[in-house]
């Protein structure tokens, strides 16, 4: 790793041993791209590669008006401005006193640093040696309106990654409103593209969803307050032909929990600009007069080698760069949570006999869902009460904690903190902690209200309760949840010229409340959720390091959630419920070792009551304890890769490989079985093309054992389908799944 630079021309390369950056101020001193891509070897001058013409290009504004040729209409630009002829998606828009936005940063020093400096206020990626990575800071500078930007770039040693962020210092005696402060913006050369992002909505979180980039603009974007189960911050791009082992692919995800904005445009030229960060829509930021505003941080990984190798590196990179805490090396317990099992409707006896059960088949954490504090009969009441209802639990939390931990479990607890029901003593004592607009009805949605989380004292209110509840009883793991979009973003707390504000102060203050919670209680494990899966994003996944993937259990449909969420984040970060048949969100019916062989990819848990299972099926669940036991570290921190697509047919599979490469484990599966389909191939990934494995599976699988590279390019042969006159192997039929150890001899 290294950043060269030719400090004559100002060029600046940053390089590692997969990838090159290359940037250099512009003819009028804007910064501009001139490469980025797999590494390339260094030169003292890259001048030639810096995209611009030299004859008049017609219909484009000229800067200079005795250079006709440079025009920032077609420039590859790093950090644009609308209002000087670039008129494609600009990252930054600062309103001035006389009403221009127009802003003209021009480069003014560099500095390089070790390491890896930490963002203020904000999650982002880290190291933990200065050798780690490398960091450069470019200072830019707008004279007119005396504010500085800082553009700062980090790239990694050991990983194909560049983060970015941005900051602006106002040094003037005014104030700026900023509009728009992207996290990056990148111009890529012309070629073809085409976009692949995670979208989807409650219940269908993820989905992988692909389309071709053409002349024009395309964005994904979130303005529900949370990143949303909708969009996640993930923008994929493809160059040429790309599949999971071969190709170019450029992949950016924001890290940042709130309202965001991810665009992909092609220009005229068939430059292809992508940016990515705060959404401009509803925002706006009043900078006083010597303060800064900082960006959250956006992180770009490079591969040459497929679409696996970019998900290899952002899984990697988030689960030991970006986790923190001490579970984010360790092997994530095996929970069971009532909410599926219980609902709003349990007692202390019944919570105890659920547990007991899950004890019994081998089960190590049990989680204690939402219902057990205030009035909270259901969901339109006791929302913000964080009092335990001794009508359910005479012996409090502390006693059920406490008797819990008696039987050898550890206890966890759900929370909601940022909520609130207007049936709550809390609502009563506090109407105006609430986000809305005054003189306007509120919009409820699941009957609850978002508590204004830019406020102090709100945050500190829910500090305490939250405390209180922790110190008093014997507590492992906390689900925090948050269950509405926002609606009404306005704070009671702020001045009007500052509601635009709100939004982003949300989500710093849930920052906040975060570092400050998980550095208090740093022996437990947080799991985040929002509705399942509406803020399963990077900035979560810095204080959490899991998250509640989706409300929908339904192993099928978990196919496509799981399949799309590996795109980024690891499997380790990924709750996976086994739950009961008919399953609660579609109804369908799966054999329980179906739904185990989805979960086992994940951080497993249950979510029903075991002892309404027959007697055979706690068996099985017995034994997938075991094996999840004996086989979670590969699991949970092994290299996952996606083999066949849920999205293109009826077979899925994947794997995970263990970091030596001496133990992996395939995941097969089958949504609707093809009669008399043949012999079926599947090639693996990530073995050592030198090792020799053993294969154990169920008997429809021919091979046996067999040397890496045989198992990579000729693949593993499952059986034929149809039998004629001798019955199916059982692992043969609509909803069946194979699991296959692969273990080096
Ligand atoms: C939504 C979550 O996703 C569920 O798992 C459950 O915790 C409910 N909230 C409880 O209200």
């Amino acid at each position: 790793m290294n950043i060269f630079i030719n400090k004559k021309k100002l060029q600046f390369h940053l390089q590692n041993n997969e990838i090159s950056y290359i940037i250099a101020p512009l003819k009028n001193n804007h910064i501009g791209n001139l490469y980025y891509g797999a590494k390339i070897e260094h030169q003292n001058d890259f001048s030639h590669m810096i995209q611009e013409s030299d004859y008049v290009l017609p219909d484009t504004p000229n800067i200079f008006e005795d250079n006709f040729g440079f025009t920032l209409d077609t420039v590859k630009a790093e950090y644009p401005s609308f209002g000087q002829g670039d008129y494609r998606e600009p990252a930054i828009e600062i309103l001035q006193k006389n009403g221009s936005t127009l802003t003209d940063f021009k480069y003014k020093s560099y500095r390089v640093i070790s390491g890896k400096p930490s963002l203020e206020s904000l999650p982002a990626t880290y190291v933990e040696d200065g050798k780690e990575a490398l960091t450069l800071e470019l200072t830019l500078e707008d004279k007119v309106i005396e504010s500085e930007l800082i553009l700062t770039y980090t790239i990694y040693r050991d990983f194909p990654v560049i983060t970015r962020n941005v900051k602006v210092i106002n040094n003037s005696s005014e104030f700026l409103n900023i509009k728009r402060l992207m996290s990056m913006s990148l111009d890529l050369d012309r070629d073809n593209y085409s976009i692949f992002h995670l979208s989807g909505g409650w219940s269908r979180e993820r989905q992988f969803i692909e389309r071709e980039v053409k002349h024009g603009k395309l964005s994904i974007n979130s303005s529900r307050g949370t990143s949303s189960a909708n969009h996640n911050p993930f923008i994929g791009l493809k160059r040429g032909y790309v599949d999971e082992k071969v190709g170019e692919v450029f992949g950016f995800n924001l890290i940042y929990s709130g309202n965001f904005k991810g665009s992909v445009e092609e220009d005229h030229y068939g430059i292809t600009r992508v940016s990515m960060g705060i959404n401009p829509f509803n925002f706006n930021w009043e900078l006083e007069s010597q303060k800064e505003f900082q960006s959250p941080e956006a992180v770009m990984v490079y591969s040459n080698k497929g679409i696996s190798h970019m998900s290899k590196t952002f899984n990697t990179l988030y689960r030991t760069r970006l986790a923190k805490g001490i579970y984010r090396d360790k092997e994530r317990p095996i929970l069971l949570n009532n909410w599926e099992a219980t609902y709003f409707d349990f007692n202390e006896k019944e919570i105890l006999n659920i547990a007991a059960k899950a004890e019994e088949l081998g089960i190590e954490l049990f989680v204690l869902d939402d219902g057990w504090f205030g009035a909270r009969n259901d969901d339109s009441q006791g929302l913000g009460d964080w009092t335990v209802n001794y009508s359910k639990l005479p012996s409090g939390i502390n006693g059920l904690s406490k008797k819990i931990e008696e039987m050898g479990l550890k206890f966890g607890l759900w929370f909601e903190p940022e909520m609130v029901n207007k049936n709550s003593d809390l609502y009563r004592s506090h109407p105006d902690w609430i986000l809305e607009v005054p003189n306007r009805k509120g919009t409820p949605s699941r009957k609850q209200f978002t508590l204004d989380f830019s406020r102090e004292d709100v945050r500190d209110y829910i500090y305490e309760s939250l405390e209180k509840i922790i110190k008093t009883s014997s507590i492992s793991y906390i689900k925090w949840d948050m269950n509405r979009p926002m609606t009404e973003i306005m704070s009671n707390n702020l001045p009007y010229t500052k509601q635009g504000e709100v939004a982003h102060r949300y989500i710093l203050g849930l920052y906040e409340l975060l570092e400050k919670i998980t550095k208090e209680f740093p022996h437990i494990l947080f799991e985040s959720c929002a509705s399942g899966g509406n803020r399963f994003d990077g900035g979560m996944l810095y204080y959490m390091p899991q998250g509640w993937t989706s409300d929908n259990t339904d192993a099928v449909d978990r196919l496509k959630i799981q399949y799309g969420t590996s795109m980024v984040y690891p499997i380790s970060s990924m709750g996976a419920h086994i739950s009961a048949v008919p399953n609660h969100q579609t109804g369908r019916i799966t054999d329980i070792n179906f739904r185990a062989s989805v979960a086992y990819f994940g951080s497993f848990g249950y979510e029903l009551d075991l002892n309404k299972i027959t007697l055979v099926e706690q068996n099985l669940v017995k034994n997938q304890i075991i094996f999840m036991k004996n086989n979670r570290k590969l699991f949970q921190f092994g290299d996952f890769y996606r083999l066949r697509s849920p999205y293109k047919g009826e077979n899925t599979s994947w794997m995970v490989v263990s970091k030596d490469k001496r133990e992996a484990i395939v995941g097969d599966y089958t949504r609707l079985i093809n009669a008399n389909y043949g012999f079926d191939r599947l090639k693996l990934t990530g073995l050592d093309p030198d090792l020799e494995y053993k294969v154990e599976s169920d008997s429809s699988i021919q091979n046996k054992k067999g040397k890496g590279d045989e198992l990579m390019n000729s693949g593993l042969i499952f059986g034929k389908t149809f039998f004629g006159t001798s019955p199916l192997n059982e692992s043969i039929g609509d909803f069946k799944s194979r699991i296959i150890k692969i273990t080096a001899i």
